[in-house]
């Protein structure tokens, strides 16, 4: 056991909640529902649903399994299972290079969501009223500025780790055991109020009413990488996560709250933002577009003190959503840390921090000053954006697979999943052939696709 793993979560709860805390991040509340009505609304659901469940799920498990088994971090984990295979270690490797990327990436845009944060609750974005353009300048000139988002993504940065740093049961376990509920709290009050709104109906059949005529090739592949981000699998933080759960947990029935959490979070967002976009008579952007530049507008057109109270929930929530994800991402990689180099959680932590922050700083200065770094032609905040979101994450979770079908011997994946006997593992034989044949070449056919189109 590593320094680490000295901790575990407390409960199946705690394990349940500190999960879909990495699982609820911005990937839900800005990304899901605006590629949902993209491609396609309810038809979209209908895929990412499978998805979710038929391979993110099934991921999930498998990550719990290698995390549960070795009660190692990723490199080690891999090492450990298989002795005399160590290479599969590199697949561990990759997993924290792939949290390093999507972590530094993942602060520059939490530390816009604080800064909004800020500016909602003091009334800035208010005194811009309902005008697009001066919204859309605001932002542009913000996130390409130099200082405002680098001090906001080190303020995001520092209070992640001091999560980290009150340890696996007082920080991470604690902090999503009260943020999450809050989450749905205000979640649900956004939706409340933007069902309310006149003309509500039309966002809720952008966002669900099937239409396979706008559900392409690309748009599946779409759902399956939402999914797989959306859930957090694929870069081993639920690996570290999965040597922290307690061996008497049942890993089938955590990983499905897991799942159907995430899911539903990601669905109520979408009932949240859309019936408002339509109601003030909007269009939904993509990306950041849609969150800091169409959203401060629906709010504005509420008025006055509303629309103040409004913007502050939507980006409180937010931030909470980022938080309890860039706490997964640093825990895991502080975790390797302190496994790799035998150093105290306090030092491993202040270290990794130290070089995110100076990453993100890096990613953030090159949408405006530092425009001039650029990487085979693309900005440096693009590149990053390119490896975590086309060629890291897949490559890593492909290896995972690979891995747990292949090579980890296969009664220890039962002895784990049928808590060494005691639960009787029905959905075996589905699970088998979903994590031997079916992921791995949905992986494939995902990754193949993004880089040669
Ligand atoms: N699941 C998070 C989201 O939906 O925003 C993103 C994420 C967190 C991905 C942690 C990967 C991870 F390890």
């Amino acid at each position: 056991m590593t320094q680490s793993n000295n901790n575990s979560f407390s409960s199946s709860l705690g394990a349940i909640m500190a999960a879909v805390g990495s699982a609820v991040g911005l990937g839900n509340i800005w990304r899901f529902p605006y590629i949902c009505g993209k491609y396609g609304g309810g038809a979209f659901l209908l895929v990412y649903l499978c998805f979710a469940f038929g391979i993110g799920m099934v991921l999930m498990m498998s990550e719990f399994v290698i995390g549960r088994r070795s009660r190692h971090t990723p490199m080690r984990a891999f090492a450990s299972l298989s002795p005399r295979r160590k290479g599969w270690r590199y697949i561990g490797l990759l997993g924290i290079v792939t949290c390093f990327f999507i972590l530094s990436q993942y602060f520059v845009i939490s530390g816009w969501t604080l800064s909004y944060f800020f500016d909602a609750v003091t009334g800035r974005l208010a005194t811009m009223g309902q005008d697009a353009a001066a919204i859309g300048c605001y932002f542009t000139e913000f996130s390409t500025s130099a200082s405002r988002p680098v001090v906001f993504l080190t303020v995001f940065a520092l209070l992640t780790a001091v999560v980290i740093l009150c340890g696996v049961q007082k920080g991470i376990e604690a902090v999503s055991k009260v943020l999450m509920p809050v989450l749905v709290v205000l979640l649900v009050v956004l939706c409340i109020r933007s069902l309310t709104l006149p003309g509500a109906s039309r966002g809720l059949s952008y966002l669900f009413s099937p239409d396979f005529s706008k559900l392409s090739a690309e748009g599946v592949l779409a759902a399956l990488g939402q999914a797989m981000f959306s859930l957090s699998v694929g870069m081993g933080v639920m690996i570290v996560y999965g040597s922290y759960i307690p061996a008497s947990d049942d890993l089938f029935r955590t990983s499905m709250w897991i799942t159907a959490s995430d899911v539903l979070i990601a669905v109520l967002s979408g009932v949240a933002i859309f019936p408002a976009v339509f109601s003030c008579g909007l269009e939904p952007a993509g990306g950041p577009g849609l969150s800091y530049c169409v959203l401060p507008n629906v709010f504005n057109s509420m008025g006055g003190v509303t629309g103040v109270v409004f913007s502050a929930i939507f980006f409180l929530l937010l931030s909470i959503a980022a938080l309890t994800s860039s706490i997964s991402l640093l825990e895991a990689l502080s975790a390797w840390l302190v496994e790799t180099l035998r150093t105290r959680r306090f030092v491993s932590t202040l270290i990794i921090v130290a070089a995110e922050i100076a990453l993100a700083s890096i990613v953030s200065l090159s949408n405006g000053m530092w425009s001039h770094l650029q990487v085979g032609g693309d900005t440096f905040f693009d590149f990053v954006d390119r490896l975590n979101s086309i060629y890291l994450p897949p490559l890593c979770a492909f290896g995972t697979v690979l891995f747990f079908a292949w090579v980890m011997p296969e009664a220890d994946v039962r002895d784990e999943l049928t808590n060494h006997g005691v639960l009787r593992a029905v959905y075996y034989p589905v699970f088998r052939f979903i994590v031997r044949w079916l992921a791995p070449l949905a992986l494939v056919v995902v990754f193949l696709t993004s880089i040669l189109t």
